[in-house]
This record gives structure tokens, C-alpha cells and sequence, in this order.
């Protein structure tokens, strides 16, 4: 049984299957991570002994509570997630700026959410971008052969985690401009899609974040 006074991070890396209960429920275990959970359940309006239900269940349903992350060394920690969420976003975000693109040309006039969704879909690209190549050339290598400059590392690791802190912030106005990623009845294949590659992308985020958080930047601070 999950205990609510625990933190919503500790949560989550003590039980990852914890981590789509609380996306589900709009509840950042990343840059808020450090709220308890029944702090974040206030703040969500969600009530606490359902949520904890909730928890269990996807506990058990996942039958472990193994941390991957948790357990690799830095150096194969930052290969994970670089090989992995780096990658990915790498792939996904122009292929989703295209059809965001295509989707607002197509039924922005009958739809003027599309025009945020399609600015915020820009502004997320151009600053996840700049973060993973300052992530990936100056503060991995540093993480992996620290040269000694203690405070220097803790200022990239201060600038990474602000950047966190503006991509959720992203994520947020997103998720409200798309009501929770919901296309209308009449969307096209290619709205509908755009809708669950965004929700996707979020998902993965959060996981991406939460390891560099949680994990990765704690070894250092
Ligand atoms: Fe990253
Ligand atoms: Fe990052």
C-alpha cells in the first residue's frame, strides 16, 4: 500500500508502472516531482484513496517493481537516454511538426486551437532541440569524465533542470489547447494521429525528464 505523505518522484522510482497513473491524472512526478502525493492530489482536485487505488492496481498489474534506470551506472545511464529518449525525439518531433503543419493549413479555419497547438508544436521543437544538443556535447561528457569543476557542473545542472521546468510548462499548454489530446468526432485520420503522437511524445518526455531529475542529477548534487 502506497503511502500518500510519499513524494510523487520517490513514488515513481520505486514504481514505475506509478508513472502513467499520475500522467492520467495530470500529476507531474518530474519538475514537481517533490510534491507528496496527497500535495498533488489537492492541487489536481483528484481524491486520495482513489488515486492510491489506482497506484496498487497498476503495481500489481506490472508485477515489478524494478527501476532500470535506477540501476545503471551514469556512463550507461546517459547511453539510455540518449539511445533511447534522444533518439526518439529526434525521429518524432519533425515528423510531428509536419503533420501539425498539414493539420492546422487543413482545418485551422474551423478550428483556431489548431493555430496554438500548431506555435506551441514549434516553440517545443526549437527548445527540446537546443536541449538535447547542450545535453548530449557539454553536459553528458561532463557527467561521465567530471574534470573537477564541481560548481560549474552544478550550474549546467541548474540550467538543465530550468529547461525541465519550461518544457513541462510546454506540455501543460499543450495538453489544455488539445482538451487531454481529445479530437473532435468529425477529425480525420491525420488530426486524430497528431492528437496521439502528441500525447505520446508527452509520455515519453516525462519518463526522459524524470530519469535526468531523478536519478541522473542527484548522483551529482
Ligand atoms: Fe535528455
Ligand atoms: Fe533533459
Amino acid at each position: 500500500m502506497i503511502d500518500p505523505h510519499t513524494s510523487v518522484a520517490q513514488t515513481v522510482l520505486a514504481h514505475s508502472a506509478c508513472a502513467e497513473v499520475f500522467q492520467r491524472h495530470r500529476i507531474d512526478y518530474c519538475c514537481q516531482g517533490a510534491r507528496s502525493i496527497a500535495d498533488a492530489c489537492s492541487h489536481r482536485g483528484v481524491a486520495v484513496p482513489g488515486l492510491l487505488a489506482e497506484l496498487d492496481a497498476a503495481i500489481a498489474a506490472r508485477g515489478d517493481s524494478a527501476v532500470a534506470g535506477a540501476a545503471l551506472p551514469t556512463p550507461e545511464l546517459v547511453d539510455h537516454i540518449v539511445s533511447t529518449h534522444h533518439a526518439y525525439l529526434r525521429r518524432a518531433l519533425p515528423f510531428i511538426g509536419g503533420l501539425a503543419t498539414k493539420v492546422h493549413r487543413v482545418h485551422g479555419d474551423k478550428e483556431p486551437r489548431l493555430g496554438v497547438v500548431h506555435e506551441l508544436c514549434a516553440t517545443l521543437a526549437d527548445d527540446l532541440d537546443a536541449h538535447l544538443d547542450q545535453e548530449e556535447q557539454h553536459l553528458f561528457p561532463a557527467l561521465i569524465a567530471p574534470t573537477g569543476d564541481r560548481a560549474q557542473l552544478t550550474c549546467e545542472l541548474a540550467a538543465m533542470f530550468d529547461d525541465h521546468l519550461a518544457i513541462g510548462a510546454l506540455l501543460e499548454r499543450l495538453r489544455t489547447a488539445t482538451d487531454d489530446y481529445t479530437p473532435p468526432a468529425w477529425a480525420c485520420t491525420s488530426y486524430r494521429t497528431l492528437f496521439a503522437e502528441l500525447a505520446s511524445l508527452e509520455d515519453d518526455i516525462l519518463r526522459h525528464v524524470h530519469l535526468e531529475n531523478h536519478v541522473l542529477m542527484p548522483r551529482f548534487v
